[in-house]
Parts: structure tokens; sequence; C-alpha cells
């Protein structure tokens, strides 16, 4: 350890350099010291970065990722350097291969102390052209790769009694965008899992909180809206010590929350929760359904979506253009 990992080394593609500590930047030497991670989809963009920061900061690592080249060079690149990673090229979205992530991790490391649930697929797609396969796909590496990692590690973690820290990777699609619609339910899951999580597992001492990054990788790549909210000095790196303080001891007493960053910003998502006025009757008909939207509820509509779009119904109430000369 104690080298410096913003130094290329023979070999090291830019993807790999992106992953390093930026020049200058605090890298919290030790905190992770005697703690083993798994981090899934660790080969590139912000898994890599997520594992190189772990290791430099002492935790041993379990780099996966279902690329098992890409996976075997970060954890290379880690020992290099110093560190402790073995790569596992397992698929997090079959149940088996995710407890062999886990397993790996007990059997080198003696334990598993935090787990990073970071393997990710997207597309971009309107509804009407979406593909069900591609959908069922997707699905089954954000949200089953997330359950069936998570379990593993969960069961690990309350065997062995000593606590952990679990975070989810989400995003703030979870919130809903355009074009995103399966991937924004797959990590609208994943917040839900964050939560239901954190209340089960907090008497065993072991906390679950959500990230949604925002960092040019090659997902951004993909799409030219994505790239113009991200331009390339979002590096992962910059993501990476939110995760780095998650996963560390200096965050208890911090669960079920999610945590946005996109470089510049840092704060808290707001949460959904059950909104006032509760109307009640001992049997809602349609009619009084209809009354409770006319009377009541027309005022306490919700912007929806990432974007904060307003609800047809309150828009003539919102714009300031008139619709009669607009
Ligand atoms: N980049 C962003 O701005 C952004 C924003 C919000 C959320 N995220 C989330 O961050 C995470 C990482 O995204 P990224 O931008 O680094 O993407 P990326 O495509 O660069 O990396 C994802 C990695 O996951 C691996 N992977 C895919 N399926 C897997 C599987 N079944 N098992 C194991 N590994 C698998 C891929 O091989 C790849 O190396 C994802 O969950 C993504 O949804 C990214």
């Amino acid at each position: 350890m104690g080298q410096d990992w913003t130094q290329s080394r023979p070999g090291w593609t830019d993807r790999a350099a992106a992953g390093a500590p930026q020049s200058g930047e605090k890298t919290m030497d030790g905190l992770m010291q005697g703690k083993a991670v798994v981090v899934t989809g660790a080969g590139r963009g912000l898994g890599e970065a997520f594992a190189v920061h772990v290791a430099r900061a002492g935790g041993a690592v379990v780099a996966n990722d279902i690329d098992a080249e890409l996976a075997e060079r970060t954890a290379e690149n880690i020992r290099v350097h110093g560190g402790r990673a073995v790569a596992s090229g397992h698929n997090v979205a079959e149940a088996g291969e995710a407890q062999e992530i886990v397993d790996l991790c007990v059997k080198e490391f003696g334990g598993i102390d935090g787990l990073v649930n970071n393997a990710g697929l997207n597309y971009e797609a309107l509804p009407w052209e979406d593909d069900a396969e591609q959908a069922r796909e997707l699905i089954q590496v954000n949200v089953l790769g997330v359950v069936n990692t998570g379990l593993a590690a969960i069961k690990a973690m309350v065997d062995a009694g000593t606590g952990g820290s679990i975070v989810n990777i989400s995003s703030g699609a979870s919130l809903g965008q355009r074009k995103l619609g399966v991937y924004a339910a797959s990590k609208g899951a994943v917040a839900s899992l964050t939560y239901s999580w954190a209340l089960d597992l907090e008497e065993a001492g072991i906390r679950v909180n959500a990230v949604c990054p925002l960092a040019h990788t090659r997902m951004v790549w993909k799409s030219e809206r994505s790239l113009r909210a991200c331009p390339p000095d979002r590096t992962p790196a910059r993501i990476a010590p939110v995760v780095l303080f998650l996963l560390g001891d200096g965050s208890h007493g911090i669960t079920g929350q999610m945590i946005r960053c996109n470089g510049p910003q840092l704060h808290v998502m707001g949460q959904p929760f059950l909104k006032q006025p509760i109307l009640e009757r001992p049997v809602w008909d349609t009619e009084t359904v209809q009354k409770a939207f006319d009377e009541v509820f027309a005022a306490h509509l919700e912007n929806y979506g990432l974007e904060k779009r307003v609800p047809p119904r309150l828009r003539k109430w919102t714009e300031t253009t008139s619709p009669r000369t607009a």
C-alpha cells in the first residue's frame, strides 16, 4: 500500500486508470482495514472504482464481474499496488453463482463485512418499442442480482454475528424517467429492498443504504441525453468516497437511506410516504372516489418523475402562458 494509484502501469487502459483515486484526493487509508468486501460489476466503470478505493483504504476485495477477464484485471491491478483482491467471474443473476461470490469472500478472507451491489444493465426504449426479453434480462440482473447477492451476504453476516454494511446502487431514474421505464422500475425495486432490508437487519447490526450515482461510464456513453448531463470530468472515482463512507464504521447509525451524488452535488433522496389527507369511508364506490378527486385530491396531486412534471389537471394553475393565447 502507500503507492501512487494515479500512475498508470504498462497495460493499464484509460478505463482502469479512471477507477483510481484522483491526485490530491484523501483516500482514507486504513478506513477499511480488516474488512472484506464484495463488489459486483467491478470489471469497469463505477464498480472498478469502488473496488480500487476499498482496497486502497486497506480492505480485502472480491472483484466480481460477469466479464471474468475484466474482473481479473481489477483484482490484478489492486494486487500489483499491494492490495488484497481476488476475482470472481460469476453471474449475479443466478442465485447459485451469487452464493459462490460470497463463499469465495468467506473462504479467501475469513468472512464478509461489506457488499456493494453494483452490477447492472441499462437501455433506453419508448414503451411501445420495448422488448419483453430485454426487459426480463435487465430485471434479472438489476433486481434479482441484488436479491441473490444480498441474501447470500446477509446470511453469511447474520451467521457470523459481526454485522456489516450493504450498499446497493440505485439511480435517480427510480423516480421515473422518460425512455427508461424498465430500468427505472428495477432501480425503484432496489430502493424498496434497501428500505425493507434496513428495517429487517438493524438488530443484526447490518446497515443497508443505497447510492444513486452519476458518472461518466460506458452506461452513459450509450445515451446522448446522459452524455449531456454527465461530462467526462464526472469520473467514477468521484462517487467512490460516498460508497467507502457507507461501508466504513464512520457511517454507524446511518441505514435505510438513499444518497445521491453526481460529482459536485451530494444529497439525501426523499422517500415516498403516506400523504395527508387520508379520507375514510366504510366503502369507496366509483362515485365517491370521483368526488374525492374533484373536491379534495385535485389540490394534492404530485408532480411526477425525476423532471417533476405537473399533472395535466393542475397545469392551468401553474402555466404562465394562458392556454387560449398559447
Ligand atoms: N453511470 C451512471 O451515471 C449511473 C447512474 C445511475 C446508476 N448507475 C448504476 O451504477 C452501476 C454501475 O454502472 P456503470 O455505469 O459503472 O456501468 P458499466 O456498464 O460501466 O459497468 C457495469 C458492470 O456490471 C457488469 N455486469 C453486468 N451484468 C452482470 C452480471 N449479471 N453479473 C456480474 N456483473 C455484471 C458488467 O460486465 C459491467 O462491467 C449500475 O448498477 C448502474 O445501473 C450508474
